[in-house]
């Protein structure tokens, strides 16, 4: 088992080993995993290419290391907890030798399909049980899995389907959320109609009781094909560097990229950081309330817990089902240690009021965490006090989809917290602020851009498909570092809290979104001829989305905002959905012809009066008006 932090000492300890010799820190962690054959090389890399190997010649599996290993110590101990949406229904658990079964079951049935080591299989599905255990299918026979967040619309899906060239797609009928009925599998079908030319089979979870499409060609039930199956199924021996998955998420332009992580070093620095962030004890409940569709789920829901042999409790609804005090409902009723959850789920549950939280047992939480997004004070004082009852240390953990695991966090009662402060870099995390030029910013009290100077056994491989752009949007801003993308303040003391993005990324409810990804799917209806979409601050979601849009000879009313609505909906799914449209005549422009985003993020952000020097602009005439129409 990897290391556990047990104090200050030893975090410091840690980290100074970490820094002065990361390949034998990292070697001796590596090593308490299981090998089909152990590794002999521990790190090459060179962040000019991007290249980066962690325990390059070593043999694994991840499925056998979250599962197999665990059997004879702790079989019997439940793996995962899941609460169904639905509260009149029961919970349901898995014991480690249950969930080894059953993901075995499932393994051979993907290979029954004809799915084999380095396939791609796209999963699109709802929070059950049958969504992790295709995961750890997934990676028992080396099937590259894609889980694709069920939010997104038909056309996203397709689009990541095609990117990734999947064989087979795995999802539900239908999907429960709330009182909402959702038509997964609907989506699918459109999704199949749009393209997907290389998917021959979708394997199709029953989930609800309603009659769907059917298409005996690619369409098979999985109670009919995956119960049948055999129980037992020999792990894939992986290299170390195969890949492991793709997670498309959002960069500051052009579509969605793969990011991809491979099996050695992904399972190691997950296994470690979950052990430590959360200060797992045999025995805890650990509840993330994140959905697997996210780098969340995958790492600190499905593998970190499991690599740990901990219990991970799954929730299928959402925090104000059937009532605002579901989450603390399920707090107390499952006993749960450690509670990880997002700053706008925070905010939204703050804004119900007290009583709430008020009503539960919530003794049992020894650790809070937060991820997703920066936390504003007022939230981190009302988990403080409403939840954690001023005794549960609050775990603030930056991370990002790239970076597969937590990099920058307090240990809960190891080193101090401090609000909207994500504090300290883990043990093998080099945290450096850099200006604009690349110079390091060395002393304390300093504002920069973060960058990180030395790969950890995590970090973002390539992104699939497209090797260039992986160097060229982290590793080409800055010589020789990784760039997050992010800003970020040193204290005096010298706890990191990170600001934002710098990029024209937004971070919508703790969704990452690309603002010129929403304008092109504005730009997909007939009657737009050009939009710009920025970020504004929103009390609830932290950034809301405020879309510009220039139309031809169209009534600028309701009516046709809703059509806008709807087209990106279609294009990307609900979680896109500007919050915010104005029509304009015109959108400010340099002389070189790019949109003057800086401008109209003021403007959202009702701080038109100061908006610098506007004289530099192609149309400084169309500021005005865009500044009297403005809807704040
Ligand atoms: C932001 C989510 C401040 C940040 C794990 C990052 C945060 C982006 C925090 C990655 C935090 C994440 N404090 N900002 N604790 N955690 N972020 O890829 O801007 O969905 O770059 O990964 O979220 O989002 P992603």
């Amino acid at each position: 088992m990897t290391h556990q932090i047990k104090n200050l000492a030893e975090y410091q300890e840690a980290y100074r080993r970490s820094i002065e010799d990361p390949s034998a820190f990292w070697k001796e962690q590596a090593e308490t995993f299981h090998w089909f054959k152990p590794f002999t090389k521990v790190l090459h890399w060179d962040f000019d290419k991007p290249e980066v190997r962690w325990f390059e010649d070593g043999q694994l599996n991840i499925s056998y290391n979250c599962l197999d290993r665990h059997i004879s110590s702790i079989g019997d101990q439940t793996a995962i907890l899941w609460e169904p949406n639905d509260v009149t229904k029961p919970a349901k658990s898995y014991s480690y030798k249950h969930l080894l079964a059953e993901v075995c079951q499932c393994a051979n049935a993907l290979k029954s399909r004809g799915i084999k080591k380095g396939d791609r299989v796209i999963l699109y599905m709802p929070m059950v049980p049958e969504l992790a255990i295709a995961v750890l299918a997934c990676a028992r026979i080396g099937a590259i899995h894609s889980v694709v967040f069920a939010g997104f619309s038909a056309q996203a899906l397709c689009d990541r389907v095609d990117d990734a060239q999947a064989s087979m797609i795995i999802c539900s009928d239908v999907n429960h959320r709330g009182n909402k009925l959702i038509p997964v599998k609907e989506v699918v079908d459109n999704a199949m109609d749009l393209g997907c030319n290389s998917v021959d089979t979708v394997l199709v979870y029953q989930n609800g009781d309603t009659s769907v499409n059917w298409s005996d060609d690619v369409d098979v039930w999985w109670h009919e094909l995956v119960s049948i199956q055999a129980k037992e199924c020999s792990p894939e021996p992986m290299n170390a560097e195969d890949m492991l998955f793709i997670l498309y998420t959002s960069g500051s332009t052009g579509k969605p990229k793969g990011v991809v992580h491979t099996c050695g070093g992904y399972m190691v620095y997950t296994c470690y950081s979950f052990k430590n962030v959360f200060q797992y004890q045999p025995g805890d409940i650990y509840w993330c309330t994140a959905d697997i569709g996210w780098i969340t789920g995958h790492s600190y829901i499905v593998y970190g817990p499991l690599l740990a042999g901990a219990t991970t409790l799954m929730f299928e609804g959402v925090p104000t089902y059937p009532d605002a005090g579901r989450f603390w409902d399920i707090c107390e009723k499952h006993q749960v240690n450690q509670f990880y959850t997002a700053p706008t789920a925070i905010r939204a549950l703050m804004a119900k009021g007290n009583e709430w939280p008020a009503k539960y047992d919530l003794s049992s939480i020894k650790v809070l965490g937060s991820v997703g997004e920066p936390i504003n004070e007022e939230a981190w004082h009302w988990y403080d006090t409403h939840i954690g009852k001023g005794k549960a240390p609050i775990v603030d953990t930056w991370w990002q989809t790239e970076t597969g695991g937590i990099l920058i966090t307090p240990l809960p009662g190891i080193t101090d917290t401090k609000p909207t402060y994500a504090s300290y870099p883990m043990p093998g995390i080099e945290a450096v602020l850099v200006d604009s030029d690349g110079n390091e910013l060395h002393d304390n009290n300093v504002e920069g851009l973060l960058c990180i100077k030395h790969p950890w056994p995590s970090i973002i491989r390539t992104t699939y498909g497209d090797h260039e752009r992986c160097r060229n949007v982290y590793f080409s801003a800055f010589k020789g570092k990784y760039f997050t993308g992010d800003g970020a303040r040193r204290d005096e003391d010298g706890r990191i809290r990170v600001i934002g993005r710098v990029d024209d990324v937004i971070n919508v409810s703790g969704h990452r979104m690309g603002t010129a990804e929403v304008e092109n799917a504005i730009n997909e209806h007939p009657k737009v001829i050009e939009s710009a979409v920025v970020g504004y601050p929103h009390d609830i979601k932290g950034q809301g989305i405020y879309a510009y849009v220039i139309t031809a000879g169209m009534n600028l009313d309701d009516a046709f905002r809703q059509e806008i609505l709807a087209t990106v909906v279609r294009e990307i799914g609900p979680i896109a959905k500007p919050d915010k449209i104005q029509f304009v005549e015109g959108l400010p422009k340099t002389r070189s012809g790019k949109i003057m985003r800086r401008i109209l993020r003021k403007i959202a952000a009702k701080d038109a009066e100061n908006l610098g020097d506007i004289s530099t602009l192609l149309n400084p005439e169309v500021v005005q008006s865009i500044k009297e129409g403005a809807l704040v």
